[in-house]
């Protein structure tokens, strides 16, 4: 059964971009994956040419609406890559998707922002009986410190689940994207313990999609 897996949050910089590419390449040895940039700002192009990985861009909501069921069809998984500040585009991504994954930062700010997008998620699953599924996950977290265990506690309250895997702050993950490389490609032991948070985070992700939990 194809998927659609949407990256999801207005607040801006909290990792959308960064893990969408990340989860088309670690999906990508699973089957036929779509990234679909609906960031009218910023688009992964480049990045996902040097991985071989296949790039939409569409940004408009009347054609994100039409055009994911028609995607979804051609490939086993689509991911979006969604904007920041859009509700509106968010909205209906939200009404497409099957997974809904919200990349938070664990600062203050940004966790009462994520608010907002947990508010489109309810809405979208009281008109979608219960769809879509979704997972809030901490990115470019700090180890050990006050503010991460903070954020943990505030999110694990939301209603929406929080998957354990924590994705940290770090060099190679910034570099990636200017490297046109994943962290499974990059040397280093910075590169494996990013690989291996990538690994297991997306595998917590894949359980919620395949329903069993
Ligand atoms: N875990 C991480 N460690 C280090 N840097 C990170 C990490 N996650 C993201 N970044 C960096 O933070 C910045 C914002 O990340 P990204 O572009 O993925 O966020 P976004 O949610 O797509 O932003 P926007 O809302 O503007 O589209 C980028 O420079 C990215 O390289
Ligand atoms: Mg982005």
């Amino acid at each position: 059964m194809s998927k659609i897996i949407a990256l999801a949050n207005q607040k801006g910089g909290t990792g959308k971009t960064t893990t969408s590419v990340h989860l088309a390449y670690w999906l990508s040895q699973r089957g036929q994956v779509l990234v679909v940039d609906a960031d009218a700002q910023q688009s992964s192009t480049t990045w996902l040419e040097d991985l071989n990985l296949k790039g939409e861009i569409l940004n408009d909501p009347d054609e994100l609406f039409d055009r994911l069921p028609q995607l979804k069809e051609e490939y086993d998984f689509v991911v979006v890559d969604g904007p920041a500040s859009m509700s509106e585009t968010t909205r209906v991504i939200l009404t497409r998707t099957d997974l809904a994954l919200v990349p938070c930062r664990p600062a203050g700010l940004d966790m009462h922002s994520s608010n907002r997008v947990i508010r489109l998620i309810r809405q979208a699953r009281d008109l979608r009986g219960g769809m879509p599924q979704a997972a809030l996950f901490l990115n470019q977290a700090k180890k050990g410190t006050v503010l991460l265990r903070e954020a943990q506690a505030a999110l694990a309250k939301s209603g929406i689940p929080l998957l354990n895997e924590v994705i940290y702050d770090r060099q190679v993950i910034t570099d990636a994207p200017s490297q046109g490389q994943v962290v499974w490609q990059m040397g280093g032991s910075a590169a494996k313990s990013a690989a291996m948070e990538f690994d297991r985070l997306f595998a917590e992700a894949w359980e919620k999609l395949s329903g069993e939990n």
